[in-house]
């Protein structure tokens, strides 16, 4: 694996490879590497010839200034982890080599941004569009490996892929679980004992949810799953939201829809949790 921090060396030996007619698969990271990713990459290994992985802590998404700081980062574990899935090339600048100036862009996703993560990050989405539309600048990638446990973020990502023509196809993957059913998480690693024995209850309690859907409205199945996560004490609750799977927006009636996720973020102790699953 060749390690690049210079956005123009990984450039050149991006550009060498596609003149040799090899296709370039990317997966972006904030590093603190886990199965979920290394999935994204086993899967991108499959699907083109090149795997390019950028492990960067992108300062502009992060609302909470705590939450930027406490993220972990494991750059000589992660390089390991990388060589095991048969990484290409990795990508690990500094902020000055990712914003040699502020960037001052903004992105207007509609609706899709302001509900659920939008709502309750406010400037999350556009630090989100704003890295990654650099990144995709800088790799030139053919295609690129979003986890659904974001899947609100892969479906901004997937706006803005539209938006801006940006000539890069964007694959979704199934969120990885641990085996008591936890979405894989670079947070997780900051829970204490008795918070990752209680973190699994997020997933049961969605699919329990999940499995009433010929009894419930949509409405109630939401009320359903809040009232459930707010019997655990220590689960702080953002929201709870049923959803469609495209926009992401709240409906009345399970028909005028065609497919559906239910969607939860929480804060557990100090860390903050989001999953999803989908309904139908
Ligand atoms: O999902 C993440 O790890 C980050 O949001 C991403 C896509 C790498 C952008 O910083």
């Amino acid at each position: 694996m060749k390690v690049f921090e210079h956005k123009n060396s990984l450039q050149a030996a991006i550009e060498a490879e596609k003149i040799a007619g090899k296709s370039i698969g990317f997966v972006p990271t904030m590093g603190a590497l886990h199965q979920g990713h290394l999935e994204l990459m086993r899967q991108a290994k499959k699907e083109t010839d090149i795997l390019v992985v950028s492990i960067f802590v992108n300062p502009i998404q992060f609302n909470n200034p705590a939450d930027l700081e406490n993220y972990p980062r494991t750059l000589e574990t992660d390089k390991a982890l990388l060589e095991t899935v048969d990484c290409d090339y990795l990508f690990a600048p500094d902020v000055d080599e990712m914003y040699p100036q502020p960037d001052t862009t903004v992105y207007r996703f509609g609706k899709l941004a302001s509900v659920m993560e939008g709502a309750f990050r406010p400037g999350h989405f556009n630090g989100v569009a704003v890295v990654v539309k650099k990144l995709f600048e800088m790799v030139n990638p053919d295609k690129a490996f979003f986890g659904e446990k974001d899947f609100q973020q892969l479906a901004i990502i997937k706006a803005m892929t539209k938006q801006l023509s940006l000539p890069v196809e964007i694959v979704p993957c199934a969120t990885v679980r641990e085996s008591d059913g936890l979405a894989m998480s670079s947070r997780n690693r900051r829970l204490s004992t008795d918070e990752r024995q209680l973190a699994p209850r997020i997933h049961q309690i969605l699919s329990k949810a999940a499995t009433l859907r010929n009894v419930l409205s949509p409405h109630e199945m939401q009320q359903y799953a809040k009232n459930e996560l707010d019997k655990i004490d220590v689960f702080n609750l953002e929201y709870v939201a049923v959803a469609d799977d495209v926009d992401l927006q709240s409906f009345e009636h399970w028909n005028s829809v065609l497919g559906a996720r239910i969607f939860v973020a929480l804060q557990l102790g100090n860390v903050r949790l989001i999953d999803n699953i989908r309904i139908f």
